[in-house]
C-alpha cells in the first residue's frame, strides 16, 4: 500500500477516498502541524496533501525521500511550494483551480461592497451599543453603478469578479499578460489596459494575480500615488502582492479611500494600524471558505493523488 500523508484537517470525503486505497496518516488538528512533526511524518511518503500554511522546500523534500511522487496542495495558490525544487526531483505538484472560483470571487465582491458601502463601520457601530439614528447624511458610502472596477490578473477568479461587476453596473478594465478571448471580453464589457492606466482610471482595484517574485509589492507607494483619492483597494489573492506598509501610509495620507483585505503580508499577523482604521474591512483569509468549496478542493486533491499513485496523470498539475 502506498503511504499518503495529509498535513492538516481536510473534509472527511477526501480522507475516505484516500483511505480506500492507501495507508493514510492524516494530521487531525485544525491547528497548523508543527514543522518538525510534519518533517517526521512525511518520511517515506509516496504522496502528501498539503495546506497553504505548509512550506514545501528542499528540507521537506529531503525529509520525504526519493519515493515521493506528488505534492497535492489543497489551494489554488501554490506560493508555499518550491515548484522548481519539486521538478528537479520529479515530484508532481497539483493545486485546486476552478472549484473555488465562485467562492473566492464572492468573498472579494463582499469585501468590495463592505468597504464601499461602509457596512463594516455600520456593523461595528450597532454592535458597540452606541446610540445612532437614521439621517440623510449618516454613514454615506460610494455607489458602484457606472464606476470602474480595475482587475489585476484576469484568470478564472478575475473573470468571475468581472461577471459580478457587470451585474452591479460597473465598467471593467483589467491587466493580464494574456488578453481574454474576444467573445468573453465583449460579454463582460471588459477592456484590457496597462497597469498605469488601470490605476488612474479605476474606482475600485481588486487583485487576482498569483504571488510570484514578479508580483511582490506590485501595489506599493508609487502605485497608490497613481490611484484616485476616492479609490478602494481589495486584496483576496496573497498578502505580499500589496506592500502593507505603503498601503497604511496611503490610507493615512488619504491617497486612497479605503481597503478590503482577506490576506496579509505577514499572515496571520495584521498590521496594527489597519485594525484601527474605520475605512478598512479585514477578513481572516476566508476566500474559499464554504463547506461546498472546501470539500470540492479536498476531493480534487485526493483525486489527483489517487490518479498519480495509480500511474496516471493528475487533473490539475501546476505548470511552470
Ligand atoms: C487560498 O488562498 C487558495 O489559494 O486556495
Amino acid at each position: 500500500m502506498a503511504r499518503v500523508v495529509i498535513t492538516g484537517r481536510i473534509p472527511a470525503e477526501a480522507v475516505t477516498k484516500l483511505r480506500e486505497q492507501h495507508d493514510v496518516d492524516a494530521w487531525p488538528d485544525d491547528q497548523t502541524i508543527p514543522r518538525g512533526v510534519m518533517l517526521q511524518k512525511v518520511a517515506g511518503a509516496d504522496a502528501v496533501a498539503t495546506l497553504l500554511t505548509e512550506q514545501v522546500d528542499d528540507e521537506f523534500l529531503d525529509a520525504a525521500g526519493d519515493q515521493l511522487k506528488i505534492v497535492a496542495n489543497v489551494a489554488v495558490g501554490y506560493n508555499n511550494i518550491d515548484v522548481p525544487a519539486c521538478q528537479r526531483r520529479s515530484v508532481l505538484v497539483t493545486n485546486t483551480p476552478r472549484v473555488l472560483t465562485d467562492a473566492t470571487a464572492d468573498t472579494a465582491f463582499g469585501l468590495l461592497l463592505n468597504v464601499t458601502r461602509r457596512f463594516g463601520e455600520g456593523e461595528r457601530l450597532v454592535r458597540s451599543g452606541a446610540s445612532w439614528q437614521w439621517g440623510m447624511f449618516f454613514l454615506l458610502g460610494t455607489g458602484l453603478q457606472g464606476k470602474t472596477l480595475g482587475i489585476i490578473g484576469m484568470g478564472q477568479i478575475g473573470v468571475a469578479m468581472a461577471k459580478r461587476a457587470a451585474a452591479f453596473g460597473m465598467r471593467v478594465v483589467y491587466t493580464d499578460d494574456h488578453a481574454l478571448d474576444a467573445q468573453l471580453q465583449r460579454e463582460l464589457g471588459a477592456t484590457q489596459v496597462g497597469l498605469s492606466e488601470l490605476l488612474k482610471s479605476s474606482d475600485v482595484i481588486t487583485v487576482h494575480c498569483p504571488y510570484l517574485d514578479s508580483t511582490h509589492h506590485l501595489l506599493s507607494t508609487e502605485q497608490f500615488a497613481a490611484m484616485k483619492n476616492t479609490a478602494f483597494v481589495v486584496n483576496s489573492a496573497r498578502g505580499p502582492i500589496v506592500d502593507e506598509e505603503a498601503l497604511v501610509q496611503a490610507l493615512r495620507d488619504g491617497q486612497i479611500a479605503g481597503a478590503g483585505l482577506d490576506v496579509y503580508e505577514n499572515e496571520p499577523t495584521v498590521h496594527p494600524a489597519l485594525r484601527e482604521m474605520q475605512n478598512v474591512v479585514l477578513l481572516p483569509h476566508l476566500g474559499s471558505a464554504t463547506i461546498e468549496t472546501r470539500t470540492a478542493m479536498a476531493v480534487l486533491a485526493a483525486d489527483n493523488i489517487n490518479a498519480v499513485l495509480a500511474g496516471g496523470q493528475p487533473m490539475t498539475a501546476v505548470s511552470q
